[in-house]
This record gives C-alpha cells, structure tokens and sequence, in this order.
C-alpha cells in the first residue's frame, strides 16, 4: 500500500469513519510523545487515507489535553501531506445554524498553556510562520466544490474562535467573540492549525455547527444531548463530503 497523502481528523462525533476499509493500524511514537491513538490506514472510496481520532479512540482526552504536536508530527512522519480536520463548533452570527457545515477562512486564538509549537527547543534559528491565511486555500476550495457537488449547503467562509475549553463559554464571553469577529467557536481549531503550517502540512477545517453558542439559541441552557444528536446529523454530511472530496 503506497502512503496516503490526505489525512482526516475525527473530532467529536467522528471517532471513526464508517466507509472507511481498514488496512491496517499503527501506534507511532513522535519526539513530542504519542499521538491522541494509533493511526488508522485505510480506503476511502478507492482512496488510500490516514485517519486520526483527535479525541483518543473512546472520546476521552479533552479539548487541553490534547498532545497537537504528537497528532500533527504523527501524521506528517506517516507522509501525510495534507489534513482535512473536522470539528464541532457553536454557532455564533446569524448564518451559522445548527447542522450546518461551515470551511471556515480565519482564526482567531484565545486558548492558553499549550504546547503550540514545534519552533522552540534546539533552534539553530528563530522561525516565525506566516499564518495571513490560516487555512489552505487549495484545499478549503476542494472541500467548497465537494459540498456544492454534493448539494451540502455549507457556509463558504467564517472566522473560526478557539477557546481553552472544557467548559462552554459565557454569554459575555461570546458576546465578546462576535463583536471580535468570530463566526463560530471550538476548543481544538489551535494550535492544530498553526502546528501544521509550521510542518508545511496543508490544513483545512470542514466544521459542524453542534448548536448555538451561549446566548445565541432560545435555550437558557445548552443541553450535551441536544449537541450529539445535531453533531450525529452534521457528521452524516461529513462523510459525504470525504467520500466525494477530490485532492
Ligand atoms: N463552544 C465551544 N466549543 C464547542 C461548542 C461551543 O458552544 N459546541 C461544540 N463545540
């Protein structure tokens, strides 16, 4: 089997990929430690793919847990080259509606005490990446033509807010977030993203709207179960998308 250039990364609610024909499993060890689980090798509709589980295999390390750096070089030392990563978000202005999916085009970071970077210890040089376009755009169009292909109805833009997690946010706190400029709001879009740019691993985000955000929806409360039944919708669309994505 020759080495699959696309890698995917299931987020809540996308723990495996039904579709996906398993060829093999790999615990790999990184310098930054293991990875959130062992890495799945497999076919996606004649495609060969790596698929990463960020959440470990049984959901159970939280969105500051993860080890970003262990799952991003894991994938980049299996000769990944480029990483569809898939999310649960909120949704934050008008557009962004429970079960939508959302390719969002910015990024902005308030999550704090990460390991965030690869460019810190041993340097011969100080690296800064340029992250003007925190996604790739090469690939956000592929992931666009794949939903309009499949009549997915995604959001084609939106500026992705990551927060430290586990908690959900306050109402002030989103209230803050929107008038920065957020669209939507996760806890593990950073530093994945940066971590990525900084291997030159092309990276894009496909985003499902689990629900609104705080103060956002008619609820006074933002029930969990409401969240998994919206994210089981969103994540039938996600996998159409993977299947019909052409890179
Ligand atoms: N906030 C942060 N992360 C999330 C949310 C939210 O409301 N929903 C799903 N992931």
């Amino acid at each position: 089997m020759k080495t699959p250039e696309l890698a995917i990364i299931g987020g809540t609610g996308l723990t495996s990929l039904s579709g996906l024909e398993i060829l093999r499993e790999e615990n790999v060890g990184t310098p930054f430690g293991a990875p959130s689980c062992p890495l799945v090798f497999g076919r996606l509709r004649e495609r060969e793919v790596v698929f990463l589980a960020r959440h470990g295999k049984n959901h159970t390390i939280p969105p500051h847990r993860i080890n970003y750096r262990a799952n991003i070089q894991a994938l980049h030392q299996a000769g990944a080259r480029r990483i569809v990563a898939v999310a649960a978000v909120g949704g934050i202005t008008a557009e962004m509606s429970p079960a939508r999916l959302v390719i969002p085009d910015q990024i902005i970071d308030y999550t704090y005490g990460r390991e965030h970077t690869f460019f810190a210890d041993g340097l011969t040089e100080v690296t800064h990446i340029d992250f003007t376009e925190p996604y790739d755009t090469g690939l956000r169009q592929r992931l666009i033509e794949a939903c309009r292909g499949q009549g997915l109805d995604a959001v084609e833009h939106g500026t992705y807010g990551a927060t430290q997690g586990p908690r959900l946010e306050s109402g002030a706190e989103i209230s803050r977030m929107e008038r920065d400029g957020c669209d939507i709001v996760g806890m593990t879009g950073m530093p994945e993203a940066a971590l990525a740019r900084e291997l030159g691993l092309a990276y894009a985000t496909c985003a499902v709207v689990a629900n609104w955000a705080a103060g956002k929806g008619d609820q006074a409360v933002i029930e969990m179960a409401e969240i998994e039944r919206t994210v089981r919708q969103g994540m039938d669309k996600v996998r159409t998308l993977l299947e019909n994505l052409e890179v």
